[in-house]
């Protein structure tokens, strides 16, 4: 299994915090934001990483990181021009992932509370694709999981002006090696990206798509409450 964590993008919704630096090396609490997904990929057992970002914040995360060695694992870095989607990741990763099986995680989304989750979810990981969901209370500012009464997954939608549940996908994706040919073949959306929910509903079409309820503590820390939220959390954990 070999890791990807994505931590590029515009960052605008952060204005003026972003201006000059990456989102995912803001501080949440006493460290930089994306020592949390990297440890979630590590304590995942996943040893082979790939840090992509865009042009002016790449040389941040080889200084942060290095080699990678010092985390007891090898990191490799790779630049995403502009801000095509989530999708473009696989595209951008393909020698990367080689022939191997991927997990991607965001740069800014942070998994608290269960060390042991995606160990376990890796394990047992055989095929398909298979995404993390969780019960928020702002789902429209998500992709979206719509469930039948059995609890049977019908469609993913990316931020729905009315969602069909409560239930938003996190940004931890574990997908099989033809990731990277439906990645090939998606069509940008109507804003211009490679959404990773079409990907995802490629996956559901094919009957291959395994939805986790994940019932630990999940922050997107994409808006200034989500990361003063993010820091007060992790700080009362510390403490
Ligand atoms: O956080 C989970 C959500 O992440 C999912 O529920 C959504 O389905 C998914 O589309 C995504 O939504 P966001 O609105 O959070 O996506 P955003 O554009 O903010 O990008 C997420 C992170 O990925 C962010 O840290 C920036 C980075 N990024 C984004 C794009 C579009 C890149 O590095 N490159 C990109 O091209």
């Amino acid at each position: 299994m070999k890791g990807i964590i994505l931590a590029g993008g515009a960052g605008s919704r952060l204005h003026p915090l972003t201006r000059v630096t990456s989102k995912q090396l803001l501080p949440v609490y006493d460290k930089p934001m994306i020592f949390y997904p990297m440890q979630t990929l590590i304590d995942g057992g996943i040893e082979d990483i790939l840090i992509i970002s865009d042009p002016h914040n790449i040389g941040n995360f080889v200084k942060l990181f290095g080699s990678g060695r010092d985390f007891g694992v090898k990191i490799t870095y790779e630049v995403q021009d502009r801000p095509e989607g989530l999708a473009q990741a696989f595209i951008l990763g393909k020698n990367f992932i080689g022939d191997d099986n991927v997990t991607m995680i965001l740069g800014d989304n942070l998994f608290v509370g269960d060390d042991d989750f995606l160990k376990a979810a890796i394990k047992n990981f055989e095929k398909g694709g298979r995404v993390f969901a969780k019960e928020v209370k702002d789902p429209h500012r998500f992709g979206v999981v719509e469930f039948d009464a059995q609890q049977n997954v019908l469609s993913i939608e990316e931020k729905p002006d009315k969602p069909k549940s409560n239930f938003a996908v996190t940004g931890l994706y574990i997908y099989d090696n033809s990731v990277i040919n439906k990645a090939e073949n998606l069509k940008p959306s109507a804003r211009g990206e490679l959404e990773i929910t079409d990907l995802n509903n490629l996956y559901l079409k094919e009957g291959n798509l395994d939805v986790k309820i994940y019932d630990h503590y999940w922050l997107d820390t994409g808006t200034f409450d989500s990361l003063l939220e993010a820091g007060n959390k992790i700080a009362a954990l510390k403490k």
